[in-house]
């Protein structure tokens, strides 16, 4: 595949109030790349991403110690596309040179000017496309992030800036300081949202979207595949719960109740002829306020499944949001 394919069933969505146009489905190497993912496989699922007509892929410094970068470095390399048929996005902030002072969790300006070579360099590339900051930080005055990231955004490393997880408040903060100063401003969040956590997106948010049209790249669509009903049984041995390093996440099945509301779901899923996951995913598409939803997937065939999300979105209609809301409501 010489590039990522142009899907005529694959919705391209403005990135909130930008002219970047993102696939409604794209595709992420949070836990995957390194831990579940060698060269080859990272390769098979970005190129079938990229048949089903992904055009965005994102990474962070922080995954595997840099090393998620440098996979997807390489696979861009042996995949061959090119530079401009896709989207590649990256956050900074947590660092991947253990306590060394001003190397991690921050964003002082020396930090975000140096962490950007890092990825640079590991991804093989001259810029992203949008810069993240993974997380607010307290500890540095917003004016200072907010230049830092905008020169990047001059220097022409990074072509658009974005925030993860940040308060409404610190975005609109930041939004203001810019705008005084003719900065460029944050254009996207990257925010949890699903199924089971929907509050910041869908609340928090509204009155951000609302004035600014701020955009939304969200994470983990299956709740880290809780959605996909497969811990009904307990926790398969390939799965990310039973990664060691993990148990954090997989303390979420501590609560059965979790598993059962999930279950909910699963009638609807066969009536609509889908996997639960493909329910899941095209749930969180019809918000308008997102742009793109990431998925991630630790095997091929996932990645397979999760874009023919792309046949289940007409079928949800307002009954079928409104039967789902109702099957999980406690
Ligand atoms: N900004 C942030 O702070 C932040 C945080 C987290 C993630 N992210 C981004 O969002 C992306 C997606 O997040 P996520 O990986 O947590 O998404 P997710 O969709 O909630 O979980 C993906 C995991 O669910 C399982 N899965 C996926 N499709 C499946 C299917 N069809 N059937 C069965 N299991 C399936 C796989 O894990 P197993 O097969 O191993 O069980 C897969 O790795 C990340 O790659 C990253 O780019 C950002």
């Amino acid at each position: 595949m010489a590039q990522p394919a142009v899907n005529k069933d694959m919705e391209y969505r403005r990135l909130g109030a930008t002219g970047l146009r993102v696939s409604v489905l794209s595709f992420g190497s949070w836990v995957t790349f390194d831990t579940q993912l060698d060269d080859q496989l990272a390769i098979d699922c970005m190129a079938a991403a990229g048949e089903a007509g992904c055009n965005f892929f994102d990474n962070a410094e922080a995954y595997a110690g840099g090393e998620s970068e440098a996979i997807m470095g390489r696979s861009l390399q042996d995949l061959g596309w090119p530079r401009w048929s896709y989207v590649l996005t990256t956050k900074v902030f947590f660092g991947i040179h253990g306590g060394v002072p001003n190397m991690g969790m921050t964003l002082n300006r020396k930090y975000l000017l140096q962490a950007i070579e890092g990825s640079l360099e590991r991804l093989q590339t001259d810029f992203v496309d949008v810069l993240y900051c993974h997380r607010s930080d307290p500890n540095t005055p917003m004016e200072e992030v907010v230049w830092a990231m905008s020169d990047i955004v001059s220097s022409g490393k990074a072509t658009y800036w974005g925030t993860s997880e940040w308060s409404a408040a610190e975005i609109r903060a930041a939004m203001a300081i810019a705008e005084r100063h003719h900065l460029h401003k944050p254009v996207t969040e990257q925010s949890q949202y699903n199924l089971l956590e929907r509050l910041r997106v869908e609340e928090e948010y509204a009155d951000l979207v609302a004035d600014t049209g701020y955009g939304n790249t969200i994470w983990s669509p299956l709740a880290s595949g809780l959605l996909t009903g497969k811990y009904r049984d307990g926790v398969p041995d390939d799965s990310r719960f039973a990664l060691e390093g993990y148990e954090w996440l997989a303390k979420r099945l501590n609560d059965p109740s979790g598993v059962e509301r999930v279950e909910r779901l699963r009638p609807i899923a066969d009536r609509l002829d889908c996997t639960m996951a493909q329910l899941a995913l095209a749930w969180c598409t019809t918000n308008p306020a997102v742009s793109t939803v990431i998925t991630g997937a630790s095997k091929v065939e996932q990645v397979v499944s999760n874009f023919e999300t792309l046949a289940v979105i007409p079928k949800l209609d307002d009954a079928v949001k409104a039967e789902m809301e109702a099957a999980l409501a406690d």
